[in-house]
C-alpha cells in the first residue's frame, strides 16, 4: 500500500511508534513495507575515558539495525537535526531503477541540509544476507552507520540448517575527536589524516583499551548450538582481520549473496565488505575473545595497530546471572595474523565461490582497464611540499557542488560532468614496478563512463605502486559484480585470462584488490542511473579514488530509471 501523504503522517507515526510494518497489497506476494524514521542528531558518546559529541541516528551509536526479508520494501524518512549536510547510502542494495534512493552526496542527490528531510524508498529483491547503511557525506559515516539484515524471502529458508541464533558484529573505528574535523584538517594540510584511536565491535572498543572493559560486547552461545555471525567492516580506513579463539568459521555468505561453504579460522574484510559465518558451540563452556585488528598492506604508512575485542560467552559460563560455575578467568585470546600477512588474505579471498552456477556474462561488450592508486600533487608555487591525492586511470575524481550527477544526467544539465572517463590508462607503464615520479600527479575531473543499457562489462582493477601499493576495497554502487580472477603484479591479458572462473565466481559489491596486484570483475549494466565506483577507504575517496558509470535507459518502461521523488533534495 502507499503511505498516506497528508499532514497527519507524523502524528500517525507518533501514535504507532517509529517502526510500522504494513502488509503490502501489491503484486509481490507477502512482501511488506517497513517504515522507519532516522533523526540525524548529535549525541554525547563516552569512549576511551573521554566524551565526544558525534552525529548519530536517533541518538544511537552505532545506529539502528534494520531487519527485512528479501522482497520487502523500506521507506526511511531521514530528518536532519544535525549541523552538517548529510545523506544515507544503503550499501550493497541494488536499487533497481531507484537510483534516487542510493544516497552518495552529489552523485544521486544533493545533501539533506540541516533542518531538511528526505524519504528513501526502495525494494530489496534477490539479495539475502547482510548489508549495511551509512552516511555518504564527509566523514559522518564514522558514527552514522548500522546493519541491514535481509532474511530469506517469505516461504523460503537459508540454504543451510537454520541457525539457532543470529548476531551482528559491526567493526568500526573511533577517534578521540570529531571525525569531520579530522578530515578537514587533513584536507587543509594535504597530509594523511590522523589515525584512529580504537577499533570497535558494535561501537565498543573492548577489554584491551582504557575505560572500556565494563561495556565490552558479549555474544552469547549455548553448547551444541549453531550461531550465524554477520560480520561487517564499517571501519573508515582499515581492512581488518577477525578471528575467535578456538572456534572455526564456516563462511556461508558475503555481501548479501550465498557462497559455497568453506571453513577458516580467520576472516579479512575490507571496509564495505560483509561476511556471514556459522560458528558452533562445540568447545568447553567458557569465554573466548573475538578480536579484530588491522591488515596493513601499505608501506611506511602509520596505522592504528590496536586490537578490539568482544567476548563469545557460553551461557553456562556466564557471570551475569549469579551463576555459581561462572568463569572468573580471563577469556581465551586468539592468535591474529601479522599486520602484513598478505598470504593469509589471499588464501581467504580466493576461497570464495558462489553457491549456484553463476550468471556471469561469457561475452563482453565493454573491456575496461582501470588503474587504482595514490598520487602526490605538487603544491602551488610559494606553498612548499606536496599533497596526497588518488585516482583511477589518472583522473582524480571531483564531485560537483551545484547539481547531483544523476540530476544533471536526467535533466540534461550541461557543464556538470563530462562522459570521457578513459577506458584504459592514458599511459601504459609498469604499474606495480618502480614508477617514475613524472607519473605521480593525476589530473582532476568529473568524468563518467557511459554504458548502454544491458551491456556486458569487464573491468580489470589494477593497483599501482605510486606512493605505495595497497589493498584497495573497490565498491560499485547499484550493482553486484562477479570477481572472476585476481592476482599479483601487472595484469597480463594473454596469460591471466586463462585463470578466469566463469562457472562459480563470487558475487560481491566490494572487491579487495590485492596489494600490488589486480582483480577482474564482470557485470551486466541492467540498472540505469549514475553509479559511483570508489575505494571504500574513506581517506582515498576524499583524495579522489573514484569514478562513476552512467548507465543509459533501455527501451522499455521497465528499463528506465523511475522519476525522482518529489522530496529529492536539490542544491541551492
Ligand atoms: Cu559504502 Cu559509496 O559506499
Amino acid at each position: 500500500m502507499e503511505l498516506p501523504k497528508h499532514p497527519h503522517h507524523s502524528l500517525f507515526i507518533f501514535v504507532f511508534g517509529l517502526v510500522l510494518v504494513f502488509p503490502s497489497a501489491l503484486s509481490w506476494k507477502d512482501a511488506v513495507t517497513h517504515v522507519h524514521q532516522f533523526v540525524i542528531q548529535e549525541a554525547s558518546v563516552k569512549r576511551l575515558c573521554k566524551t565526544q559529541h558525534v552525529m548519530t541516528v536517533n541518538g544511537m551509536y552505532p545506529g539502528p539495525t534494520l531487519e527485512i526479508k528479501n522482497g520487502d520494501t523500506l521507506s526511511v524518512k531521514v530528518i536532519n537535526k544535525g549541523k552538517y549536510n548529510v545523506t544515507i547510502h544503503w550499501h550493497g542494495v541494488r536499487q533497481m531503477r531507484t537510483g534516487w534512493a542510493d544516497g552518495p552526496e552529489f552523485v544521486t542527490q544533493c545533501p539533506i541540509r540541516p533542518g531538511g528531510s528526505y524519504t528513501y524508498r526502495f525494494t530489496v529483491r534477490g539479495q539475502e544476507g547482510t548489508l549495511w547503511w551509512h552516511a555518504h557525506s564527509s566523514w559522518l559515516r564514522a558514527t552514522v552507520y548500522g546493519a541491514l539484515l535481509i532474511q530469506p524471502r517469505e516461504g523460503t529458508n537459508f540454504p543451510f540448517a537454520k541457525p539457532d541464533r543470529q548476531s551482528t558484529l559491526l567493526l568500526g573505528e573511533w577517534w578521540n575527536a570529531n571525525p569531520v574535523d579530522v578530515v578537514r584538517e587533513a584536507t587543509r594540510t594535504g597530509a594523511a589524516p590522523n589515525i584512529s584511536d580504537a577499533y570497535t565491535i558494535n561501537g565498543q572498543p573492548g577489554d584491551l583499551y582504557n575505560c572500556s572493559t565494563q561495556d565490552t560486547v558479549v555474544v552469547p552461545i549455548s553448547s551444541g548450538e549453531t550461531n550465524l555471525l554477520r560480520v561487517v567492516n564499517s571501519a573508515m580506513n582499515q581492512p581488518l582481520f577477525f578471528t575467535i579463539a578456538n572456534h572455526k568459521f564456516t563462511v556461508v555468505g558475503a555481501d548479501a549473496s550465498y557462497v559455497k561453504p568453506f571453513t577458516t579460522s580467520v576472516l579479512m574484510l575490507g571496509p564495505g565488505q560483509t561476511t556471514d559465518v556459522l560458528i558452533s558451540g562445540d568447545q568447553p563452556a567458557g569465554r573466548y575473545y573475538m578480536a579484530a585488528r588491522a591488515y596493513q598492506s601499505a608501506q611506511n604508512a602509520p596505522f592504528d595497530n590496536t586490537t578490539t575485542t568482544a567476548i563469545l560467552e557460553y551461557k553456562s559460563a556466564a557471570c551475569s546471572s549469579g551463576n555459581s560455575s561462572c568463569s572468573l578467568t580471563n577469556p581465551i585470546m586468539p592468535r591474529l595474523p601479522a599486520f602484513n600477512d598478505t598470504p593469509t588474505v589471499t588464501a581467504f579471498s580466493t576461497s570464495f565461490r558462489s553457491r549456484e552456477r553463476a550468471l556471469v556474462p561469457a561475452q563482453i561488450d565493454e573491456s575496461l582497464f582501470f588503474t587504482v592508486g595514490l598520487g602526490l600533487n605538487n603544491c602551488p608555487p610559494n606553498f612548499n611540499g606536496t599533497r596526497f591525492t588518488a585516482s583511477m586511470n589518472n583522473v582524480s575524481f571531483s564531485l560537483p557542488s551545484n547539481f547531483s550527477l544523476l540530476q544533471a544526467h536526467i535533466q540534461g544539465i550541461r557543464g556538470v560532468f563530462t562522459s570521457d572517463f578513459p577506458a584504459a590508462p592514458p599511459r601504459v607503464f609498469d604499474y606495480t614496478g618502480n614508477v617514475s615520479r613524472s607519473l605521480w600527479q593525476p589530473a582532476t575531473g568529473t568524468k563518467l563512463y557511459r554504458l548502454k543499457y544491458g551491456s556486458r562489462v569487464q573491468v580489470v582493477l589494477q593497483d599501482t605502486s605510486i606512493v605505495t601499493p595497497e589493498n584497495h576495497p573497490i565498491h560499485l554502487h547499484g550493482y553486484d559484480f562477479y570477481i572472476i580472477a585476481e592476482g599479483f603484479g601487472n595484469y597480463n591479458p594473454k596469460t591471466d585470462s586463462s585463470k578466469f572462473n566463469l562457472v562459480d565466481p563470487p558475487l560481491r559489491n566490494t572487491a579487495a584488490v590485492p596489494v600490488g596486484g589486480w582483480a577482474v570483475i564482470r557485470f551486466v549494466a541492467d540498472n540505469p542511473g549514475v553509479w559511483l565506483m570508489h575505494c571504500h577507504l574513506d581517506v582515498h575517496i576524499t583524495w579522489g579514488l573514484a569514478m562513476a558509470f552512467l548507465v543509459e535507459d533501455g527501451v522499455g518502461k521497465l528499463e528506465a530509471i523511475e522519476p525522482p521523488p518529489e522530496d529529492l533534495p536539490i542544491c541551492s
